[in-house]
C-alpha cells in the first residue's frame, strides 16, 4: 500500500485534514500528530478498522488503545459513572497530555479496550488533531504510531521509518512538542491512580483532586500491572543503552566500553557535553522540557550512525523529568547505580 504524506500546514492544512477524515471514515488507518507523540488512528467505533492498528504495529491484542476526542461533551457518550473529580481534572488539564481511564459505555469497539470494561480517553492539545477530530466527528483510537517496542515517533518521518507501506497516510503536523506519552490516570475509583507518568505530574493532579495514588507497578515490575501496556518492553532503542545513575561514574563506564573497541554514543545534558569524548554525543537540552522533546529522536538516531552502545546520564526528575527518567529506565539494557 502507498502511504500518503499529508502536510497539514499553511495552504495544505484544510485539504490534508479533509483527506485524513475521508480515509478514517472509510475504515483506513492514518497516523496523526498530537502534542505528545504521533498516534496511529482509526475510527474507534469500528472493530475491523481498529484491528488494522494492531496488525500494522505488531501490537499484542491484550494492550488497549487510547481514544482521542475533540471535546468534553464527546466524553459523556463514550463513558459512564464519571466521578465528580474528573470534571475538575478535565477543566484544568484538557486539552492536554493526560488520559482518563473510565468505565466504557460500550460505544467503542471491543478491541479498543482489549476486553476491559474501561476505556482510556483524552483530548489532545494539538490544533491539527483537534481540527481533525471536530471536522470528522469520529472518536479516534490511537496508540503511538511506532512498531511495538520501539520508541514512540515524534515526527512524521519517524512514523514513515516504522510504518511506510503499512498505513494509508500520515498527517504531518510538524514535530511533537511534549515528546513523551500522556499521563494515564485511572479514574474508576473514588481516588485516582496514576498508571503511567507523563508531562502532567502527580503533584499537579494532587493539587486538583486532593489525593492521588501512583500505581505500585510503576516502581515494581513484578506485579501484574493495572495498565496492561506497562508490562511490555518499551521505548527500546535498537542499540543497547547503559544508564549511569551517578555522574562520577560516567568517565569509568565510557572508558570500559571504549576498551572493548565499541563505537560509543552519549546522551548528556549541555553542561556535561564538553567533558567526554565519543563517536556521537547528543545534548538533550538545558531543561526537562527540552530533554523530553528530544529524547525519542535521539534514541532513534544512534542506529543510523552505527553506534554499538549508548551511555546515558541521569537527568533531573522535576516536572516532566520524572516521566523522562521512567522511559529511559524502561529503554535501558543495564542500569549502573
Ligand atoms: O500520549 C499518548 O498517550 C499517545 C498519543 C498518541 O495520544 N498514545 C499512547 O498510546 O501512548 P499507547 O497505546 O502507546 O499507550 C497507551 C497506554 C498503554 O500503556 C495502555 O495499556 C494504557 O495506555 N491503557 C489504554 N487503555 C487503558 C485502560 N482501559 N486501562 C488501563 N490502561 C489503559
Ligand atoms: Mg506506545
Amino acid at each position: 500500500m502507498e502511504t500518503k504524506h499529508l502536510i497539514a500546514k499553511d495552504k495544505f492544512l484544510n485539504e490534508s485534514i479533509k483527506k485524513a477524515a475521508i480515509l478514517l471514515k472509510k475504515g483506513e488507518i492514518v497516523a496523526i500528530p498530537t502534542e505528545t507523540v504521533y498516534g496511529l488512528g482509526a475510527d474507534a467505533t469500528r472493530e475491523e478498522a481498529v484491528d488494522k492498528i494492531y496488525r500494522a504495529k505488531g501490537r499484542p491484542n491484550d494492550n488497549p488503545l487510547i481514544v482521542h476526542i475533540g471535546s468534553k461533551e464527546q466524553l459523556f457518550e463514550l463513558v459512564t459513572d464519571i466521578p465528580p473529580y474528573v470534571e475538575d481534572l478535565i477543566d484544568k488539564f484538557s486539552p492536554g497530555p493526560i488520559t482518563y481511564v473510565l468505565k466504557s459505555s460500550g460505544k467503542v469497539a471491543k478491541n479498543v479496550t482489549a476486553g476491559l470494561t474501561t476505556v482510556g480517553v483524552r483530548i489532545p492539545d494539538n490544533p491539527v488533531a483537534l481540527e481533525l477530530l471536530r471536522y470528522s466527528e469520529i472518536p479516534i483510537a490511537a496508540p503511538s504510531a511506532n512498531i511495538s517496542g520501539k520508541p514512540s515517533p515524534t515526527t512524521a518521518q519517524h512514523v514513515l521509518d516504522d510504518l511506510e507501506g503499512k498505513i494509508s497516510a500520515v498527517l504531518d503536523g510538524g514535530p511533537a512538542k511534549v515528546g513523551v506519552e500522556s499521563t494515564v490516570i485511572d479514574c474508576t475509583e473514588a481516588q485516582p491512580v496514576v498508571l503511567r507518568l507523563g508531562k502532567i505530574t502527580t503533584d499537579e493532579i494532587q493539587q486538583v483532586v486532593g489525593n492521588v495514588e501512583v500505581a505500585s507497578t510503576l516502581s515494581d515490575n513484578s506485579e501484574k500491572p493495572k495498565s496492561p501496556g506497562m508490562k511490555y518492553k518499551h521505548y527500546a532503542p535498537e542499540v543497547p543503552l547503559i544508564l549511569v545513575k551517578q555522574k562520577s561514574q560516567m568517565e569509568q563506564v565510557i572508558n570500559k566500553e571504549k576498551s572493548k573497541g565499541s563505537r560509543i554514543g552519549l546522551l548528556v545534558s549541555a553542561s556535561n557535553a564538553k567533558q567526554f569524548q565519543a563517536e556521537k554525543i547528543i545534548v538533550l537540552g538545558e531543561n526537562e522540557e527540552e530533554i523530553a522533546e528530544r529524547l525519542y529522536n535521539a534514541l532513534r538516531s544512534f542506529k543510523q550512525e552505527e553506534i554499538d552502545v549508548v551511555i546515558c546520564e541521569s537527568f533531573p526528575t522535576s516536572g516532566v523529568g520524572r516521566a523522562v527518567m521512567d522511559r529511559i529506565e524502561r529503554a535501558a539494557t543495564s542500569i549502573i547505580d
